[in-house]
């Protein structure tokens, strides 16, 4: 063993016993705080707000309402700070928005679309859907009342609609549950007759191959002493059972060739767990995303300036000054002792801040995502009436389409807004040159390829291309391995007393757990250092 890895292996174990001890005389709460203090890392997936208290009427400015700006202004008032909240917009929540009738954008360079969806339907063109495991946003979700339901990220009964292939399962809606049961049942299949030739005898301690064959049989839905796979009703049937007098379980669906399979491409939406950041069931608020920053607004007093746009950021060693024009187009001076810039790095790099050269170059170091959705109001939910889907996503490999994803909610009512496309890349930039009425078509001719009734069925959409809002300027921040090593780390840290936070400033990079985990980071160190003061 190197000096080094002998020195960590020690140092790893003596953390292990002090960590021992703490659980034995305080539970787990202190081995969690024992932890977090040996830098295990645990502030990175933070569940609750640091605990701040005495602002002493610091004045902090917050720049940017979305969530992050929204956090930091509600926990920094509640400490006691002074906060004045600058807002560009007319209305709180950042990209956090659902567009429900009346809703209006102009993207840059486009015409103003205003939203016709019937009252109660929404989509959500920003932020969709909620991990687990992003325990920060839950925090505030549960503190503000603000209700969930399960957003369904995966349905086994949905369609995969690939072109690129070949074959017969090319260029025809599939279930899922068909492509998943048949490529599992032949992989096991064949894994079993290796293991059963002894092929895989070394692999094996005692009692370990027939346990394994036990796996590949439940897995599979093997048959037999030869462990074929012959189909399952998991996959469905080609005609249900029923009541009557024919015990017959209904017509066995045949399975597919594991040929036709193999060519058609549609294995590739598989994965035999859910990864990290996305789970097969979510959470989505009911009544649409924009309930999360409401909840906020509910909770704060009148700190926040809407209309009010940034066009200088100052600072001298002892205070900080942000210039902005309000709404009736009056330039106004505002000063603070600190600022927390949450404006997306793509509009900053525009704005006239008085920072650091390198801090400047930093700022420029992230790519922004192009990222386009359309919300499609349909006037029949004929993907539950005619195909049996209730929630989920119908994957294309078209990249233009991306996926479409029919709603978690208003199950069995008479409409619902389908999301048309989720694209990004070259494709939402491509996508979103069209006008709104030639997206709805191009969004409308693709669902009828998967589904006849959708085109004739949408009644009128709404469409965003985040890399055309004038306050984004793209969906989230991509960090290149370099910008990450050299410029994210400037950008944690304070320039004087200007500090930003963001999903930029996460490795949650396109969700508002990025957002709120930053806030409560860089407002803990405010807050650290008007104390060291
Ligand atoms: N967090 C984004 C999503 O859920 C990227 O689609």
């Amino acid at each position: 063993m190197s000096p080094e890895i002998s020195a960590a292996a020690s140092s790893a174990m003596s953390r292990r016993l002090f960590l021992e001890k703490l659980s034995s005389v305080g539970g787990t709460a202190l081995v969690l705080a024992g932890m977090s203090a040996l830098g295990f890392g645990i502030e990175s997936a933070m569940a609750a707000p640091p605990q701040l208290s005495g602002g002493g009427g610091k004045r902090i400015l917050i720049l940017g309402a979305g969530v992050a700006g929204l956090t930091a202004a509600y926990e920094l008032s509640n400490a006691g700070y002074q906060v004045v909240v600058l807002e560009a917009r007319t209305f709180a929540g950042g990209r956090s928005q659902s567009a429900r009738k009346g809703f209006q954008l102009k993207e840059l360079g486009g015409e103003l679309q205003t939203c016709t969806f019937d009252e109660g339907l929404y989509i959500n063109h920003g932020p969709w859907r909620l991990p687990y495991h992003h325990q920060s946003v839950l925090y505030y979700t549960k503190k503000f009342g603000v209700p969930l339901e399960v957003f369904v990220n995966d349905n086994d009964h949905s369609f995969i609609n690939f072109t690129k292939g070949s074959g017969p399962l090319a260029s025809k809606p599939v279930r899922k549950q068909e492509v998943a049961a048949d490529i599992r049942g032949y992989a096991t299949e064949m894994l079993a007759k290796c293991v059963q030739q002894g092929a895989l005898d070394q692999q094996f301690g005692a009692g370990d191959k027939e346990m394994f064959l036990a796996y590949l049989k439940r897995e599979g839905y093997l048959e037999g002493k030869d462990m074929k796979y012959l189909g399952t009703d998991g996959r469905g049937y080609d005609e249900n059972p029923g009541a009557g007098v024919d015990p017959g379980p209904g017509k066995a669906s045949t399975p597919h060739s594991l040929a036709d399979i193999l060519h058609s491409n549609t294995w590739r939406t598989l994965g035999s767990v859910a990864n990290f950041e996305q789970q097969r069931t979510m959470f989505q608020p009911v009544g649409g995303m924009d309930r999360i920053p409401a909840g906020f607004v509910r909770n704060l007093g009148p700190v926040i300036r809407y209309s009010a746009k940034v066009e200088k950021i100052s600072q001298d060693p002892g205070k900080v000054e942000v210039a902005y024009v309000d709404g009736k187009g009056q330039r106004t001076t505002v000063t603070g002792d600190y600022v927390l810039c949450t404006i997306p790095l793509s509009v900053l790099r525009n704005i006239d801040i008085a920072v650091s050269d390198r801090f400047k170059k930093a700022i420029g170091g992230a790519s922004y995502a192009p990222v386009g959705k359309i919300g499609l109001q349909m006037k029949r939910r004929f993907w539950e009436e005619d195909h049996q889907i209730y929630g989920g996503h119908i994957y294309t490999d078209d990249p233009d389409i991306g996926s479409m994803t029919v709603p978690s909610t208003g199950f069995q009512g008479q409409k619902g807004v389908v999301l048309g496309y989720y694209n990004f890349g070259g494709n939402a930039a491509k996508v979103s040159a069209m006008t709104p009425a030639q997206r709805m078509a191009f969004a409308a001719a693709a669902g009828s390829k998967v589904m006849p009734a959708y085109g004739e069925s949408v009644e009128n959409a709404f469409s965003v291309g985040w890399h055309r809002v004038e306050h984004n300027l793209g969906g989230w921040a991509q960090w290149s391995d370099e910008g990450r090593r050299d410029d994210y780390p400037v950008l944690t840290e304070p320039d004087g007393r200007i500090y930003l936070a963001g999903e930029h400033l996460s490795y949650l990079g396109g969700w508002q757990a990025g957002g709120v985990e930053s806030a409560w980071q860089q407002i803990a160190k405010i807050h650290k250092r008007v104390h060291a003061a």
